[in-house]
């Protein structure tokens, strides 16, 4: 198995008095996507804001390909390698798409913000053709994927991604899906929660399932969604 690029040992991450999540463990290898289900109010997006360092920290620790990182602001933790994609889409919707991709590489100057926005153009085609349309007038799923192209220009190895598919007709969360199998192929490693769990897991290599906060299971992803309990409870199933 590929090395581990993010360890996550007894983490307790929350906001105010008590944790939410409680004594989390768990250790992600290189070039893999891992799908996080479970139910509302679980704490799928409190782990992995906390990831990013936006929630407080209550202890355990968070490493990243070896280095401590849980006392490290949000602006470290991106420069080190791990980007994040919040839940909802489109920061910027009166602006157009290149003026997003613009901003998505403000830390970087003239020639090289130039090259990063072509590579990040080949990456998505479908932005290209898009340029100089208001971001707010992309589709959903064009609208998440713009999101996800801004992250992407500060070439993070880590992503971190919230209910991509969160809202998106069926076509436009399976261009969701095949985006993040094809950044994976390219080496990126994909941490994503997604309600979606059949599409989700179909293309993960590991499954975790959260409830109450803490670890309920964890597996191969194909494992998980046979499971006859995750049937049940997240694929529809009797
Ligand atoms: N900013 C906050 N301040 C205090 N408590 C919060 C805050 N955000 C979330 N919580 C609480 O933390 C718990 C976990 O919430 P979280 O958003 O992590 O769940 P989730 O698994 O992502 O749920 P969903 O599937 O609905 O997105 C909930 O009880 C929620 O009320
Ligand atoms: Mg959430």
């Amino acid at each position: 198995m590929a090395e581990s690029i993010l360890t996550l040992d007894q983490l307790s991450v929350g906001y105010t008095e008590e944790p939410v999540v409680v004594d989390f463990s768990i250790a992600i290898p290189a070039g893999s996507i891992t799908t996080i289900i479970g139910p509302n109010g679980a704490g799928k997006s409190t782990l992995l804001r906390a990831i990013y360092g936006l929630n407080r920290h209550f202890g355990g620790t968070v490493r990243f390909r070896g280095q401590a990182i849980e006392r490290l602001p949000p602006k470290e933790r991106l420069r080190l390698g791990i980007g994040f994609v919040p839940q909802g889409r489109c920061n910027f919707p009166l602006m157009t798409v290149r003026e997003n991709l613009e901003l998505g590489a403000f830390t970087l100057r003239g020639k090289a913000a130039e090259q990063v926005i072509e590579r990040i153009l080949a990456q998505f085609p479908l932005l290209q053709a898009k340029l100089g349309i208001m971001a707010g007038n992309l589709s959903g799923g064009e609208q998440q994927i713009l999101e996800t192209a801004m992250v992407l220009e500060a070439s993070p190895q880590l992503l971190l991604l919230d209910e991509p598919s969160l809202g998106l007709s069926p076509a436009n969360q399976d261009q969701i899906f095949e985006t993040i199998a094809r950044l994976r192929d390219d080496g990126l490693t994909v941490l994503v929660v997604e309600q979606n769990a059949h599409g989700a897991l179909q293309i993960s290599d590991t499954g975790i399932v959260m409830e109450l906060g803490r670890l309920f299971m964890v597996g191969p992803a194909a494992a998980v969604a046979s499971d006859p309990r995750i049937k049940v409870a997240y694929l529809g199933g009797t």
